[in-house]
């Protein structure tokens, strides 16, 4: 077998669903960051190996399926392809791209389960599961529908609650149905596996507290939930699409307990192929899992307690998470056509463009940054191209015209001279340092910054008057820095750039390399970057324009089910402490009271309200005022002063009683 010797890294990425094409949110929060930082460690000589593959397991994608009468096999396969073709696009290709639907999976997914088995930390339980007594089969998570128990919103899966947000065990749902018949299922008894998840909060604890590369931020809301006390998992769900359980029929191992195993599975059948030792290599490499921030609890806290209790991979390094990307201020929905594929993206701008931007908006954090069309063209046209572009387009065509094509022989360096040489040196610091820390963003920051010195120091040195060779010596040694710096974000211009450059640049280890400038040649400068055109931005924001007018136009009557109002009885009125308009009520609704925080102090006495029945929104997203939860919204009428007139039922009526 073949030994590695450089530093080793594993860069994954999040497995995406086999059941959708990837966005610019996608891109956004996962899949560019890690290609940018695969880009980086190579540049700085380190050996890479590039990770994903799809996720295929799980009800949802079963029931996509089933849907467009497809085979599941036949199905995921279609997703597989396009994620990769998609994502080319981009300019991100993986060393490999796995699925989980694969024997090699599926064998390291079992022998995790018997491990963990063997060691203790998994139990069988009988419990009890919903049953489809017509389509003949266990209905679980989405394969029954009924009303949220928590928030009381229709047709919500069994799984989680996307009205309120919150999870539940199918069971709970009230008047479930069957997601695929429609009939009302039965209660049957069924042996599920659980992963004694608690059993590793004090370990959890420990590693999350130690790995120092973790982001604070996410950590310290990981550590309050394990402090809020973690529960035992089912990991095991009757149906037959998934990585099957050993010794038992029908039954399937849940999807995030092994789509996870795939980071470890896929690298581990790349490493064979390649004849290396993956075991060993991955137990020495340094691991990185990008992720988007609405599945940190799972690679957080899953996927650490399962390696911990299988005991013999490593933990990962890093799990750089990233916030949502908003779309004008507001969130992707396919659904609502407030969303951008990347294939529609780069069938109009250059795919280099929207790597830059991005990687500019996006910070390393939890925070959700927003897509702006105008932004975009003003960060591409009045950034990249006036400011980093323009300079070395400059030093390039004044060497063509000047010099004979060639870079010049320096003078001796005038202070000027000096003191931007040592910019040159200093920025490459500064920004080897900032790559390394995963801020991208920062780092193009820096780049845009040197640009504009580089640019200050052009200005004043004006080679076009003084024909200064100096000028063009260190503006190219500039531009080549610069051009190493912007690889990782934007590789296909770059390499154009070298072409002209003339100059023979690996992607591996090109930091280690001492170019030799003097009295080299360049090719004849051609404009490499190309203003973007501000109709064709123009084109899409009316495109938008028209959409949010549609969406806003009328809601569906399903859509207008979905809220659910009733009427309740006021019990008690508090004010809070500190706060001008908000009073704390406590509201009976008949089967349970509810806390809800209202604005009304300016308009009522608490007198007014006491014992009182009014009408109320129940199944409201939960917010929090001045720290207090507010569990349902009070209904006003305002009228065209602003005066707030409360609506309460002409009759007497029922507590709970519902609005129709
Ligand atoms: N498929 C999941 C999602 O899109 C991500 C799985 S990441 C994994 O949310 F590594 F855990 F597989
Ligand atoms: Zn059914």
């Amino acid at each position: 077998m073949e030994n590695l010797n450089q530093e080793i890294a594993i860069v994954t990425c999040a497995l995406p669903y086999s059941n959708g094409e990837p966005h610019l949110g996608h891109l956004a929060s996962t899949y560019l960051p890690a290609d940018i930082l695969v880009r980086f460690l190579r540049m700085i000589g380190k050996k890479v190996f590039f990770i994903s593959g799809s996720d295929d397991y799980g009800t949802p994608i079963l029931i996509s399926a089933e849907k467009e009468g497809k085979k599941p096999e036949e199905y995921i396969k279609k997703w597989w392809k396009v994620w990769q073709e998609d994502l080319e696009k981009v300019s991100i290709k993986f060393d490999f791209y796995g699925h989980t639907y694969s024997d090699y999976h599926n064998q390291l997914a079992q022998y995790f389960f018997k491990k963990i088995k063997e060691n203790g930390f998994i139990y069988e339980k009988e419990i009890e599961q919903f049953y489809c007594p017509k389509c003949k089969r266990f209905l679980p998570d989405r394969y029954v529908i009924g009303t949220c128990p928590y928030c009381g919103a229709r047709n919500q899966y069994g799984d989680v609650c996307e009205i309120c947000g919150r999870t539940y065990s199918p069971l709970e749902l009230k008047d479930p149905r069957c997601a695929i018949c429609g009939s009302k299922p039965i209660i049957k008894k069924s042996k599920h596996y659980f992963f004694k998840l608690s059993s590793f909060s004090e370990k959890l604890r420990e590693w999350l507290i130690s790995n120092k590369n973790l982001q604070n931020e996410v950590k310290n809301y990981v550590l309050a939930w394990i402090k809020e006390g973690l529960k035992d998992w089912d990991i095991s769900r009757d149906i037959e699409w998934g990585v099957p359980i050993p010794n038992e029929n029908k039954k399937v191992l849940y999807g995030w307990f092994e789509n996870h195993i795939g980071y470890i599975s896929f690298f581990l059948e790349l490493a064979k192929q390649l004849n290396l030792n993956g075991k060993e290599i991955w137990n020495k490499a340094t691991i990185y899992h990008f992720i988007g921030k609405d599945i940190v609890y799972h690679h957080y806290l899953f996927l650490p307690a399962e390696r911990m209790a299988e005991g013999s991979f490593k933990l990962p390094d890093f799990i750089p998470t990233r916030g949502y990307l908003l779309l004008e201020d507001q969130k992707f929905s396919k659904s609502r056509n407030w969303y951008i594929s990347i294939k529609d993206f780069v069938s109009k701008f250059d795919s280099d463009y929207l790597r830059y931007y991005l990687a500019s908006i996006v910070s390393y954090s939890q925070q959700d940054s927003n897509f702006k069309w105008k932004d975009f063209e003003s960060k591409i046209n009045n950034e990249l191209i006036s400011i980093i572009a323009n300079f070395i387009h400059r030093v390039l065509t004044f060497a063509w015209n000047n010099f004979e094509g060639k870079i010049p022989k320096p003078k001796e360096f005038d202070s000027l001279d000096k003191n931007f040489e040592k910019e040159i040196q200093q920025f490459r610091q500064k920004y080897l340092k900032t790559m390394n820390s995963l801020h991208f963003d920062k780092a193009l920051k820096q780049i845009v910054e040197f640009a504009s010195k580089c640019n200050q120091y052009f200005q004043t040195k004006k080679p076009w008057e003084t024909k200064d060779p100096n000028s063009i010596y260190l503006g190219f040694k500039a531009s080549l820095e610069i051009s190493l710096a912007l690889y990782p974000f934007i590789p296909n211009k770059i390499e154009k750039l070298w072409e002209i450059f003339n100059l023979d640049i690996p992607k591996e280890n090109a930091y280690s390399l001492n170019f030799k400038i003097e009295n080299h040649s360049i090719k004849k400068p051609k404009i490499i970057f190309e203003k973007i055109d501000p109709k064709l931005v123009e084109n899409e924001i009316n495109k938008l324009r028209k959409i949010k007018k549609e969406n806003m136009k009328e809601i569906s009557i399903d859509e207008f089910r979905k809220i659910e109002m009733k009427v309740g009885k006021v019990l008690e009125v508090e004010e809070i402490p500190g706060s001008k308009n908000l009073y704390k009520l406590i509201v009976d609704f008949g089967n349970e009271k509810r806390q809800v925080i209202s604005g009304l102090k300016k308009y009522y006495k608490p007198e007014d309200l006491k014992n009182k029945k009014f009408v109320f929104v129940t199944n409201l997203e939960r917010k929090k005022f001045m720290g207090y939860e507010s569990q349902a919204m009070i209904l006003a009428a305002e009228d065209s002063k602003g005066n707030v007139i409360l609506i309460v039922p002409e009759k007497d009526v029922e507590v709970g009683s519902k609005i129709l």
